[in-house]
């Protein structure tokens, strides 16, 4: 529990920060366009380590999944961030992999936390994605509606600011 509130005061703090500091870098400073789309997988797992309390013993979550896309320029004509038909699609393509999974057999070895399954989603959506969006993707996995944990980072090709 200690973690997880670490995690969400870190998170908070870099929001924080950004918003005092719109022009930091890492798209932490955005001020565009975004796009958000849903889903939500249900998923079982335990922890290894006494840190992890009662969190050792198998149990269940029902994540909602939020994907982010962001960006400074639409598409052109289209005047959309990215198509959100197809990113749901791509999005719900990822987390089919998951969904009614026991992630101790598909990570063996691995601690399947929340901010360990937004990176492994990240990098799979990015890799479907990249050749529609260039931008900035976050995925953000809520474990409740109290706590959530988040990754971002940059997809598609580099673009050139003159
Ligand atoms: C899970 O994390 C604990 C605490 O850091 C560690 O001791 C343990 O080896 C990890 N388990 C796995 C399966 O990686």
């Amino acid at each position: 529990m200690m973690r997880l509130l670490a995690m969400v005061w870190v998170c908070l703090m870099a929001v924080l920060t950004s918003a005092h500091n719109p022009t930091a870098g890492g798209g932490g400073g955005h001020k565009g366009y975004s796009l958000g789309i849903r889903d939500s997988i249900m998923i079982a797992h335990s922890f290894e380590g006494p840190q992890f309390g009662p969190a050792q013993e198998m149990h269940g979550a029902t994540y909602t999944v939020d994907a982010e896309f962001k960006t400074d320029a639409l598409v052109e004509k289209s005047n959309w961030v990215v198509d959100i038909g197809a990113a749901s699609e791509m999005l719900a393509a990822v987390l089919s992999k998951y969904n009614f999974k026991n992630l101790n057999e598909i990570f063996p070895g691995q601690n399947t936390t929340t901010e360990f399954m937004c990176k492994v989603i990240f990098d799979e959506l990015a890799a479907k994605c990249g050749k529609d969006f260039h931008g900035t993707l976050c995925i953000k996995l809520w474990e409740s509606h109290k706590a959530w944990g988040c990754y971002e980072g940059d997809v598609g090709e580099e673009v050139d600011e003159a």
